[in-house]
Order: structure tokens, then sequence, then C-alpha cells
């Protein structure tokens, strides 16, 4: 998979992508990311990004021109058709749904937000999908852009040792991941459950079942919710 990052701040997100597992698929080729310098396509001598907005209000606005010509010379590096994403409070939630269906496409394309906003024409000229991470705001979308990379470089084959261990993470199932413990067997007093010592591989899973069903019932009813309503319709 392609991954470009167009930012502001390209510099905030190289170190990022360079560490762990979104290191180790970037050497090995699984996933090809590229960060470019949304001011590099300001195209004035002040290196000028953003503007007041029309009408008045406070802060910035970022403007179009940069965006469209980052993107148009981004996408013309590589025959292969990029996903357009725009980073903002507004956009749909990322759940581990959109990860999964974004990990499917052989090229993103990510613009990182900043200031008061983007000029409205951006979302207008360039149709991009909308993501949030979240309802807060940021001060930009770069670590937005981390976290959407790391949800979805991680999913790619190879990205991650054991695969396995992405099917039972957390919300792969729609329930929240069972409880996990490594050595020692005691520690200050807290033991690990005998059952995950006991070698018995069915009551472990079952262990596990019940677990992670406990776990999302008390934390994220509203999971098991979603997962009624999915399995209803399939
Ligand atoms: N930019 C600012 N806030 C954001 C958020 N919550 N999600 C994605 N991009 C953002």
């Amino acid at each position: 998979m392609r991954i470009d990052v167009l930012s502001l701040f390209p510099e905030a997100l190289e170190p990022f992508f360079e560490a762990s597992i979104i290191g180790r698929a970037r050497q090995s080729g699984i996933a090809r990311i590229h960060c470019t310098d949304i001011r590099g396509f300001a195209g004035n001598r002040h290196q000028k990004v953003d503007d007041r907005p029309f009408g008045g209000g406070p802060g910035m606005v970022m403007m179009c021109s940069p965006v469209f010509d980052a993107v148009a010379n981004v996408e013309s590096e590589d025959p292969v058709p990029a996903t357009r994403i725009l980073l903002t409070p507004q956009g749909e939630r990322l759940t581990q749904r959109v990860a999964r269906e974004l990990a499917c496409l052989p090229r993103l394309l990510i613009i990182c937000g900043h200031y008061e906003g983007f000029d409205e024409r951006i979302r207008l000229g360039l149709a991009p999908r909308e993501i949030s991470i979240g309802d807060y705001v940021l001060s930009g979308g770069e670590a937005a852009a981390m976290v959407l990379v790391d949800a979805v470089v991680r999913l790619l084959p190879g990205a991650v040792g054991d695969e396995e261990s992405i099917e039972d993470e957390s919300f792969s199932r729609g329930l929240l991941e069972y409880p996990q413990y490594t050595r020692p067997r005691t520690f200050r007093g807290m033991e690990v459950p005998e059952v995950l010592i006991s070698g018995d591989h069915a009551r472990i899973e079952e262990w596990r079942r019940s677990e992670s069903a406990r776990r999302t019932r008390e934390r994220r009813p509203d999971l098991l919710e979603e997962k009624g309503q999915t399995q209803d319709t399939d």
C-alpha cells in the first residue's frame, strides 16, 4: 500500500513513521509512506498557506490553492488512484471497521489541516472521505494522521508478526479483548488465573470468551448493541 500524507508539519510525522511496526512495514515495502509539505506549494514569496476568513471571525483558514496543487502533484507521482482522506473533527468516526476498509485499498492520500479549518472548496473540489479520530479538537491533523496510519498499517498482511493477535484483539470481533497475563505467576500477591496455566485449551478458550463478553458488557455495552444489530442484518 502507498500512503501519502500532506501536512504543514511533515517533520512531526516522520519520526513516528520510522518507529516500531510502521517503520518495519516501511522497510519491508509493505507500506510505502511519503510525507509532503503543503507549504512547498504555497506559490508565493511568503510561503503563505492560510488567510483570514471571509465574513470575519477568529483564526485563519487553510487556502485552496496550496492544497489542490499538493494533491495534484503527489497524485501524479504514481498511477495508482488514491483514496483522498481529509482529517477533520467533522468527519465520520474512525473505528476498527473503517481501518479495515481502508487497509484493503491500494493507496491513501491523507490531508492534515491546521488553523481554524479548511476553505470549504477543498471539500467540494477534492471530494475526500472525511474522517475524525474522536469528538475533540486537535490543533492540527498530524496526530490524527499518526493514529489513522497506525491503525491501518498494522492490519496489512505481514505487518504484525503474529496474525492471530490481530484477530483476537479488541473490536476485531465487535468485543473488547480478554485480560492477558505473562510471567511471573505471582506479582505483589496477585495471581494469574488458574485456568491460564491449566494447559486445557478448551477451558482457556471458554474463559477468554466469557471474560471478553463480561468486559464488553461492563465497559462498552454500546458495542454489544451494535454487534446485535449487524448480526441481525447479516
Ligand atoms: N483535526 C482536528 N481535530 C481532529 C480530529 N478530532 N480528528 C481528525 N482530525 C482532526
